[in-house]
């Protein structure tokens, strides 16, 4: 799975987020280590807080299928759907991300024109919390 095949299918799940509140549409595709993949998008609420991001909805799918290893995460957003510029990852989704990935993890950020720009699990969320590290007796 190349990277920019992974940018299109997170700009695929755009397409379905439910953000009538914020307009901002995003999307993510979640590759598993054995090949499949989980896409996500936002899903709004009316009481704000129970709104989902695109990233944590395709790791609540994914978890929820039993899969626990990834590889890689494509993600893409914007205003109304349009791609204007980078959509990182909101610091609730890098933690959620840390919880199922190690540093190698590989994070896609989709912009315009088809550019994307890569960063690791480590490169967004240094020193972090995390099972691996300091909940090992619950592992
Ligand atoms: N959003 C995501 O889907 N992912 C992020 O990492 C950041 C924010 C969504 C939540 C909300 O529906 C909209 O973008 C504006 O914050």
């Amino acid at each position: 799975m190349t990277p920019e095949k992974l940018i299109r299918l997170a700009e695929e799940a755009m397409t379905r987020a439910y953000a009538p509140y914020s307009r901002y549409c995003v999307g993510a595709a979640l590759l598993a280590a054995d090949g499949r993949v989980f896409l996500g998008c936002n899903i709004e609420n009316a009481a704000f807080s129970p709104t989902i991001c695109a990233e944590r909805t395709a790791f609540v799918k994914a978890v929820s299928e039993g899969v626990r290893d990834f590889s890689a995460i494509a993600i893409v957003g914007g205003k109304g759907g349009r791609i204007t510029g980078l959509f990182p990852p909101c610091g609730v989704c890098r933690q959620v991300m840390r919880e199922f990935c190690g540093d190698g993890f590989l994070i896609y950020l989709g912009g315009p024109d088809g550019k994307y720009e890569t960063r690791t699990m480590s490169d967004i969320l240094p020193d972090s919390f995390s099972a691996a590290g300091q909940m090992q007796e619950y592992c």
